[in-house]
């Protein structure tokens, strides 16, 4: 939806004090815009209610979300951690200079070479998928003489109502081990038990992404800390730590509903004190909603085909490679006309962009006013996973991306062809 900071100037739409039509002509379009003020106002709310009086709480961004390093460095000045699922994530990162001990790894298949990365950086936590990866990590170790403080991933079966691809908790699901097979947690932390390099600090979950109810991730903190204090007595062994995760939604469209986030955190904060589990260390992993509803794509418009068989199609010059979530999950969008806002929104449209595939969508069946060529298409919340996703498919160029305050940041500048030619040989 509209971040809070745009606002309309004789019947166009601005950020701040910048109207959109003149960053789209400055920076060129596609462009994606943040508004800056708007994801440092989810931080405050996450810093506010994200606290506890029992135990220390960790804000994780999940980077998988948006990744850059401008962005880095807000998240290292206000102390935030990060995840990376790749060590292409720890390079940027580290290239940014974000301080390792503040980085979480995950991934469900990481390499021996990967592993050795992540302990030679010195990354904070490696989240262990499964005890192939742990004997792996051990001998990594072991060969470097170098410790390290894991979380071992487990998957707590709880259904979260969330696109089948987004969720991960299902009993079927490729990520951890599930908490019902107890002979498996016993073996795993018995194989901790037994090394003096790689310890066990708590257990991670994570239940899926964009869920709007928060009866999921209470329930997921309860089952959570019941599981870490019965592992703890079963096996004798001190865990200090746990990570719940991510997967606080957004909102997309009008009708999509509220999310309370303020209430959801302090819930959360409320179901693990009451566990009476003795925790060190509470980390919770959001993404979407830190940069999600404060990003926004602006295109430019071309022309409005009225096909025989009776269908519209708004042209945009851009599409599936800078935002891949309408093909992939069929999400929806909100659009509008950045040039022109007045007007009855009566003509029905699918907004669609360049690329040489029919699913090339940005937003299906949406109602927009009077579009005349050369007009700034403004699409909300594309914050997170558009930017992260995009492509060179057909050798589409990657957009610029800028983050706006008081002033302007460009944080990526736009691909030029050149850039199109920097992996082959001739
Ligand atoms: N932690 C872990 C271990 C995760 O796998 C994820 C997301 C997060 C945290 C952050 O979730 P968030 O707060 O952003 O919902 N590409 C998909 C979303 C994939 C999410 C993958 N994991 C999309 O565009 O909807």
């Amino acid at each position: 939806m509209k971040t809070k900071n745009l606002n309309v100037v004789n019947n166009k739409l601005q950020l701040g004090k910048y109207p959109l039509e003149s960053l789209a002509s400055k920076y060129g379009t596609p462009l994606y815009v943040y508004d800056q003020l708007g994801i440092e106002s989810k931080m405050d709310i996450f810093e506010d209610a994200f606290r506890s009086s029992k135990f220390k709480t960790c804000l994780v961004y999940a980077s998988k979300a948006f990744l850059a390093p401008y962005f880095c460095n807000i998240l290292n000045n206000r102390s935030w951690y990060q995840d990376a699922t790749s060590i292409g994530d720890i390079y940027v990162m580290l290239e940014s200079g974000f301080d390792a001990s503040r980085i979480v790894y995950h991934g469900n298949n990481k390499k021996d070479s990967e592993l050795e990365f992540a302990v030679k950086c010195g990354v904070g936590r490696i989240v262990v998928d499964n005890i192939n990866e742990l004997n792996r990590l051990i001998k990594i170790c072991q060969k470097l003489n170098q410790k390290v403080d894991t979380l071992f991933r487990v998957n707590p079966g709880i259904e979260a109502h969330t696109h089948y691809y987004i969720q991960t908790s299902l009993l079927s699901s490729k990520f951890g081990e599930s908490i019902f097979d107890l002979d498996l947690i016993k073996k795993i932390v018995e194989v901790y038990k037994h090394n003096e390099y790689v310890s066990l600090k708590g257990f991670h979950s994570h239940i899926g992404s964009q869920i709007s109810d928060e009866k999921s991730f209470v329930e997921n903190a309860k089952v959570m800390c019941e599981f870490t204090s019965n592992v703890s007595s079963l096996c004798n062994y001190p865990l200090t730590e746990l990570n719940l995760g991510g997967g606080f939604g957004i909102k997309y469209l009008e009708n999509d509903p509220d999310v309370n986030l303020k209430h959801m955190l302090s819930s959360i904060i409320e179901t693990v004190e009451a566990s009476g589990l003795s925790l060190e260390k509470l980390y919770i992993e959001p993404g979407r909603s830190v940069v999600g509803d404060s990003g926004l794509t602006l295109y430019t418009a071309s022309y409005v085909k009225k096909t025989y068989g009776g269908k519209n199609y708004l042209f945009v010059d851009g599409g599936m490679t800078d935002n891949i979530r309408p093909a992939l999950y069929n999400a929806a969008y909100t659009v509008e006309n950045a040039s022109n806002v007045s007007g009855e929104k009566d003509l029905k449209v699918d907004v669609v962009g360049r690329c040489c595939e029919s699913g090339d969508i940005v937003a299906k069946d949406t109602y927009i006013n009077d579009v005349k060529e050369n007009d700034c298409i403004v699409v909300y919340s594309t914050g997170a996973y558009c930017h992260s996703m995009s492509s060179n498919y057909n050798s589409m160029l990657k957009p610029a991306v800028i983050f706006v305050d008081d002033d302007i940041h460009v944080v990526s500048r736009r691909e030029e062809l050149s850039d199109l030619m920097k992996l082959y040989e001739k």
